[in-house]
């Protein structure tokens, strides 16, 4: 027996609780943190699903259990570079073929829904689902894991001596809750930013809007998360570096970075590499409960990619970017 529904959080409870336990075993299996109790998970799910209005999200059922998930995300709602983001999940390879003929239907019913959609796929069969329905391949993104006992302290230790942006007269800051103009600030660098990485193909055009940024801080706070966002100024008080961290308020095993960055005229110098080593120092000082960091880049961009191995990191698994494009 086998079904396909939409999820809310007004589902029966016996399903919301197998949908959690798909997300735990799935996490587990990705190195994720998730609430480590039903009734918290059910809380940030419905304040997620609240404040994410371009959210969807299908549970796929086999025999009563949740054994995968079909999302999609609608970004840039009614702009030019609208585009619907599509994330396929399963518990393992043997359901995904047994929800194929569900998960074709599906991608054909959105994919007329935005002018582009996109999917990032690891699975090969997945891959080859999407190729026959008009998809593409598109850019390869690069998934690091860097463990503890890895992180390259000898490095950090020279580079926080080094103090790079001292050197460069730039302010730095470690800020736990992005608030007032500092919204518009992040929006307006990460979307340069994002528009400026380095990658084989082109075809996304990114726009961080402040609200969208608003959006993603109530839902860290509602969420219990802690987001923690390092800032590079310069002497005319303007933001020209990021980086950003995510993970759990309680016991957290994991985070995620992501978005180091800085301006054209501030590259080379150094100031990212820096910016790693600050926050990685910063955590195994601060948050001893930490065994894993997480980031990811596209294959193409290569400075970023020696800049992680740098650190200390390993790649952990490769996800392939599919895009269907509406004429
Ligand atoms: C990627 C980015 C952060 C690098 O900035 P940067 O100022 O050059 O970074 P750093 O100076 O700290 O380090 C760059 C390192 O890459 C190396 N490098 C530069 N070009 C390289 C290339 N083509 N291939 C391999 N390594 C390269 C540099 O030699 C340096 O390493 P070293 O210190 O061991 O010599 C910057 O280009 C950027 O902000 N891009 C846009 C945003 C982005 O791509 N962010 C990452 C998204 S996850």
């Amino acid at each position: 027996m086998k079904s396909v529904i939409p999820l809310s959080i007004d589902l029966d409870n016996s399903i919301l609780l197998s949908y959690y336990n798909f997300k735990k075993a799935f996490n587990q299996k990705h190195s994720i943190d998730i609430s480590n109790d039903y009734n918290s998970f059910k809380k940030g799910l419905d304040s997620f699903l609240q404040t994410s209005p371009n959210f969807n999200s299908n549970l796929l059922i086999k025999n009563g259990e949740v054994v995968g998930t079909f999302n999609t995300l609608l970004l840039n709602k009614d702009l030019p570079e609208e585009i619907l983001d599509t994330i396929v999940s399963f518990i393992d390879d043997d359901s995904f073929l047994y929800f194929i003929p569900e998960v074709t239907t599906l991608i054909n019913r959105w994919k007329f829904s935005a002018k582009k959609i996109k999917t990032n796929v690891v699975n090969k069969e997945l891959k080859n689902s999407f190729k026959k329905e008009g998809f593409r391949e598109a850019n390869i993104s690069i998934y690091f894991h860097l463990k503890r006992n890895n992180i390259n302290n000898k490095l950090i230790r020279h580079l926080i001596e080094e103090n790079i942006p001292q050197q460069q007269n730039l302010d730095v800051e470690l800020n736990k809750e992005l608030k007032g103009n500092e919204i518009n600030e992040v929006a307006h660098l990460m979307t340069t930013l994002l528009n400026d990485i380095l990658r084989f193909d082109n075809h996304e055009v990114f726009n961080q809007t402040p609200e969208r940024i608003q959006r993603v801080v109530e839902q860290h706070k509602r969420s219990n998360n802690n987001s923690f966002h390092l800032l590079l100024r310069n002497k005319e008080n303007e933001l020209i570096g990021i980086s950003i961290i995510v993970f759990k308020k309680e016991n957290p095993t994991s985070v995620n970075q992501f978005m180091t960055g800085v301006l054209k005229e501030y590259r080379g110098l150094g100031l990212p590499t820096w910016m790693k080593a600050y926050m990685y120092d910063y955590l195994q000082k601060n948050y001893p409960t930490i065994e894993l960091i997480k980031t990811d880049c596209f294959s193409g961009n290569t400075p970023m990619i020696h800049i992680n191995k740098k650190m200390g990191f390993e790649e952990a698994y490769r996800t392939t970017e599919m895009v269907y494009e509406n004429n």
